[in-house]
């Protein structure tokens, strides 16, 4: 196994690896169908071996898992399907002692109808102090029998639910998971105390659930769509929640990733002027079609809206609400979007796949930090899960029209041959996996150099150990239609091919590494990514013979080692 890389001290964050872990599906260390803790820990060398700097887990706290723990009953305890807070703080000193972070998962903007304060404000009744930590409204209608608004919900279907007692309360998501009044001090001051007990326990970062949405216009008027100010989303008042957690983060040395969906570059940056949050997630470039000039000008848009203030990128390919990198790059709409996402789409996984491991190269060569969600290193593809084992509540909200996210949550195949593929000790994993999946398992990758993770492997390595990856320019090369290059200084160049053409690379003296490999000519194949490093002295051109690349010295040059 590779030595574990030692623990950075500087802006670790501004150029950082920082892999997802979904703990539910990620390993199961009892044996119960269900990933955990004991799992995770088990796993550790896995994560450093790959060469990750942090790890960033979804909600491990009490919950329901209505919502995949995305519906939190107690922050400070772990939910026991997942182990205990002293596993969790013994797993978080293990991950240190192996060079990596962790990032948790707070959930700001609503809490599980399990919370202790909102089964207190059920029994407390209308216009008790218990209700206003909530949104609690009378309804609309003779008899108040129509919702108080006409917000719409982030998840389709309704955003209110009548109680017996006759008021509505608010919830974007489903009716477990009723929405928080942020206008309320108390509020403010818990979940100060939640990232406090949180730090305390040596957490290095704190990942924002829907963190453009906390704050609601107080009147709670109609929304109409195309009307600006949105009424819940990006309220100006969220500003000054974020400056307040930025003071706390900062006694701690720890640091935040919003989750933060909003088209508009310059809104979007406002979340991330130097006293608020330290990073948010490229939704953009994560939805970006595989389309050279798309991406091109993506990246350029978010280079550009992040300048300003000062805060590095972060490149996304995927997460747990996504369709998975090789089936949407084997579509024919290789976009991502919520509203489209439909069963029994054409696929075609290999050149999915093509695209996949050439996105990697293209997102770990760009300036800024990387999300990697598991299984991605694997070339996992989405899965197709039978409709009557689909858990997550998007399906069911659809009215079964759409197919839901667990599709990209499926327990990971570890060993090819053991029950489970190795996720755990029964072969009844809470999600089916596929019946092919043995191919995709780690031990089957870790034996073939042509696999997703080798490449992975390689270029986390090469990303850490090798000059000019991470935070700093980038400056586009010429370069063919169809084709990105780019430089990173000290000679590193990427190119990427996604025309229909092999294309001709620039003069290089290194081939550090290549998604596939060239052709006989020497060219870059299409769908492939190639890092090269420009001719130092002392060296020349590569002579490329079958993908098979030669330093050649220059001539009466010393040889080069
Ligand atoms: C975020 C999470 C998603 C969850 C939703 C509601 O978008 O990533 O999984 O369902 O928030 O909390």
């Amino acid at each position: 196994m590779a030595a574990p890389h030692l623990l950075r001290t500087d802006d670790w964050w501004r150029d950082a690896v920082i892999y997802q872990v979904y703990p539910r599906s990620f390993a199961d260390g009892d044996g119960d169908g269900t990933g955990d803790l004991a799992g995770v820990r088990a796993r550790l060398p896995y994560l450093a071996e790959l060469g990750v700097d942090a790890v960033w887990f979804t909600p491990w706290y009490l919950s329901p898992l209505v919502d995949g723990g995305y519906d939190v009953a107690d922050y400070r305890t772990i939910d026991p399907a997942f182990g205990t807070l002293a596993e969790a703080e013994k797993l978080i000193a293990e991950a240190r002692e192996l060079g990596i972070r962790v990032i948790v998962d707070i959930v700001p903007n609503h809490v599980s109808d399990q919370h202790a304060w909102f089964r207190a404000a059920l029994e407390a009744g209308p216009g008790s102090p218990e209700r206003e930590l909530f949104h609690f409204r009378p309804g609309c209608g003779e008899n108040g029998e129509l919702p108080p608004n006409t917000w719409p919900s982030q998840f389709s279907g309704q955003t209110w639910t009548r109680v017996a007692d006759g008021e509505w309360y608010l919830h974007l998501f489903t009716p477990e998971q009723p929405d928080l009044n942020w206008a309320h001090r108390a509020v403010r001051a818990e979940h100060e105390s939640i990232l406090r007990f949180w730090f305390e326990r040596g957490v290095a970062g704190v990942r924002i659930d829907s963190a453009a949405l906390l704050a609601k216009d107080p009147a709670l008027a109609d929304f109409t769509e195309g009307v600006d100010p949105h009424p819940y989303i990006d309220q100006d008042e969220l500003h000054d929640i974020y400056r307040s957690w930025r003071a706390i983060a900062d006694e701690y040395d720890g640091v935040f990733v919003g989750e933060v969906w909003l088209p508009d570059t310059e809104r979007f940056a406002r979340y991330l002027r130097p006293d608020e949050l330290h990073t948010a997630f490229n939704f953009n470039f994560l939805a970006c079609p595989w389309a050279a000039d798309r991406l091109r000008r993506t990246i350029d848009d978010t280079l550009a809206e992040h300048a300003p203030v000062g805060a590095p990128a972060t490149w996304v390919l995927c997460n747990h609400d996504v369709t998975r990198t090789v089936t949407r790059y084997g579509r024919e709409d290789t976009g991502f979007d919520f509203a489209t996402k439909a069963f029994a789409t054409p696929t075609d996984l290999g050149l999915g796949t093509r695209r996949a491991r050439a996105a990697a190269m293209l997102t770990l060569a760009l300036p800024g930090s990387v999300y990697l969600y598991q299984g991605e290193e694997l070339g996992l593809p989405e899965a197709d899960i039978p409709r009557d084992r689909i858990q997550d509540p998007m399906h069911a909200r659809s009215g079964g029209t759409d197919p839901g996210r667990d599709g990209c949550r499926v327990p990971l195949p570890w060993n090819a041959e053991a029950p489970s593929y190795g996720f755990g000790s029964t072969s009844e994993p809470w999600l089916p996996q596929p019946r092919d999946w043995s191919r995709y398992a780690v031990d089957r990758q870790r034996a073939d150099p042509g696999s997703m993770l080798a490449l992975y492997h390689e270029a986390l390595r090469q990303r850490r150990t090798a000059e000019g990856f991470g935070d700093g320019p980038l400056t586009w090369l010429p370069a063919g239609d169809g084709v990105l290059a780019f430089t990173r200084g000290h000679g590193l160049m990427c190119v990427v091919n996604l025309s229909d053409e092999p294309a001709a690379l620039p003069a290089y003296g290194e081939l550090i590494l290549s998604s596939g490999p060239l052709d006989a000519e020497g060219r870059l194949p299409r769908d492939t990514a190639v890092w090269l490093r420009s001719p130092a002295p002392g060296r020349t051109a590569i002579e490329v013979t079958g993908g098979n690349s030669v330093i050649m010295p220059l001539p009466g040059g010393e040889p080069l080692p």
